[in-house]
């Protein structure tokens, strides 16, 4: 069964592997195998929002839950990170960088079960299909609210400085959707 603390534990602990990465990764896919479990530590999800777990310079463990229909920017973390899907799914589009900007690569449909490794590299964008919640653990291998990174404008694709501020609106601004829907 799932326990926040041993969890965070256990990911310290993979830190000292070869491999770290994968060794978290073995740790979240084990995880999201039982949602239910996770869900009980964690409590059913009612809004978006990105949950902080733990923060330090090394590691970085989110519970991170898309609103529905929620649609996030392109953006970078310089570091690897793993993403586990406890509920709903996520669309992840990969882009590359080259001469003439952003370009678009590739899709991944992450669902419930699903547990992969992004490298220090990857660009991604992210989208929730769903008309409900998607819920997800990431594990970033460093901090990632204090690495400076990048974000590409949705339209123009243009390069700025990620900001965990436009970052949050985004959540904001589906909660807020999802306020106006509920009628409350
Ligand atoms: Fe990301």
């Amino acid at each position: 069964m799932f326990e926040t603390e041993r969890f965070v534990k256990d990911c310290q602990r993979a830190l000292g592997e070869n491999d770290a990465q994968a060794a978290v990764q073995e740790l979240v896919a084990r995880a999201v195998a039982e949602p239910a479990g996770i869900l009980k530590a964690l409590g059913e999800p009612t809004l978006a929002g990105v949950h902080t777990i733990h923060k330090a310079d090394d590691l970085t463990i989110l519970n991170l839950v898309w609103g529905p229909g929620m649609d996030l920017h392109p953006h970078d973390h310089r570091m690897w990170a793993v993403i586990g899907i406890y509920g709903g799914q996520e669309d992840n589009t990969f882009w590359s960088r080259s001469d003439q900007g952003l370009k678009r690569q590739r899709m991944k449909t992450l669902v419930q079960g699903d547990a992969v490794p992004l490298g220090e590299n990857v660009v991604h964008s992210v989208k929730n299909p769903l008309d409900r919640l998607t819920a997800a653990l990431h594990v970033y291998g460093g901090n990632f609210f204090e690495t400076p990174r990048s974000e590409w404008d949705v339209e123009t694709l243009e390069e700025h400085p990620y900001s965990v501020e436009h970052t949050m609106a985004a959540f904001e601004a589906s909660n807020a959707r999802l306020r106006d829907s509920s009628g409350g």
